[in-house]
């Protein structure tokens, strides 16, 4: 799933932003005001399981910041349309930016929610290159996903040996079901997956929609005479691909894939944002951003 960021609006937006408030000139010479701000942008969801990592972040990222005013923007134009008719109205990024523009904020760390930097995560820094161009803040900055750098694989790599059932036996696998995508970072699921290994050999890496595929994580596991698995959402909530794709009941969802194989498997409904392990790397890279409205 993705969705396309629009420069034209953004553009549009801008520029009546700009001509109704004045606000063309707020990057020449009034450096004393300095309104700093964080936007998290995550793709979405509206299952109602997915508010709980929502909330956990907003409450992390809170803390963390204690003086910086946090919006939020959902990537997904499916998913806002949905909430909407719940009546509850999230931004696009293009709209949430456009906003804080027009509430004068001087500074904004755009903070990724995303796993790896891919499809979406490059739509978005698009959308920033764009508001960074047309001179609405004196800064603007996206922050890095949880993925980015040989440091964060190293963290996420703990988070997930951290965050395995307690209960699990060594001779028992976890399989981990992140997104994928036809972006070139989708490589990043394959190096996970042997970094892992590394340090546990029996957590597997499948994804969704790109590579490695459940298939190859079927064979992997068979060849290692694996009798029962853990399946757990590598995605930062346990939303529609959690409940369906990986534990649903359908014949082509992962538990019936791999029960069909022999392997007895126990779904694990929670999103990566439902552990702090994993939140805190988020919410460090936010310093990275802030680092530059010094
Ligand atoms: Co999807």
């Amino acid at each position: 799933m993705r969705t396309k960021t629009s420069v034209g609006i953004v553009m549009l937006l801008l520029c009546v932003v700009i001509s109704t408030n004045g606000l063309a000139s707020a990057g020449h010479g009034n450096q004393a005001i300095k309104k700093v701000g964080i936007l998290l942008v995550a793709f979405g969801s509206s299952e109602a399981s997915a508010q709980v990592s929502f909330e956990n972040i907003d409450n992390k990222v809170k803390a963390a910041y204690p003086d910086i005013p946090v919006r939020w923007a959902y990537t997904s134009h499916i998913i806002r349309e949905k909430l909407a008719k719940q009546g509850k109205h999230l931004d696009s990024p293009e709209v949430a930016l456009a906003k804080m523009v027009d509430e004068k904020f001087t500074h904004v760390a755009v903070q990724s929610l995303h796993t790896i930097g891919g499809a979406e995560y490059h739509d978005l820094r698009k959308t920033v290159g764009a508001f960074k161009s047309l001179g609405g803040f004196q800064k603007v900055i996206l922050g890095y996903p949880l993925m980015a750098s040989q440091e964060d694989m190293v963290r996420t790599v703990d988070a997930i040996l951290a965050t395995i059932p307690k209960e699990r036996k060594e001779n028992e696998a976890i399989v981990l079901m992140g997104h994928g995508t036809h972006h070139p970072s989708n490589a990043f699921y394959a190096a996970l997956m042997f970094q892992l290994q590394l340090k546990d050999p029996n957590i597997f890496v499948g994804t969704v929609e790109g590579y490695p595929e459940v298939d190859l994580v079927k064979e992997l596991m068979l060849k290692k005479k694996i009798k029962k698995t853990y399946l757990m959402p590598f995605m930062s909530v346990a939303g529609d691909h959690a409940k369906n794709d990986m534990a649903g009941d359908e014949e082509d969802s992962w538990k019936s894939i791999l029960t069909k194989a022999g392997i007895e498997c126990v779904p694990v409904l929670k999103g990566t944002a439902e552990f702090d392990e994993f939140v805190d790397i988020w919410v460090d890279h936010i310093r990275g951003p802030l680092s530059h409205f010094r």
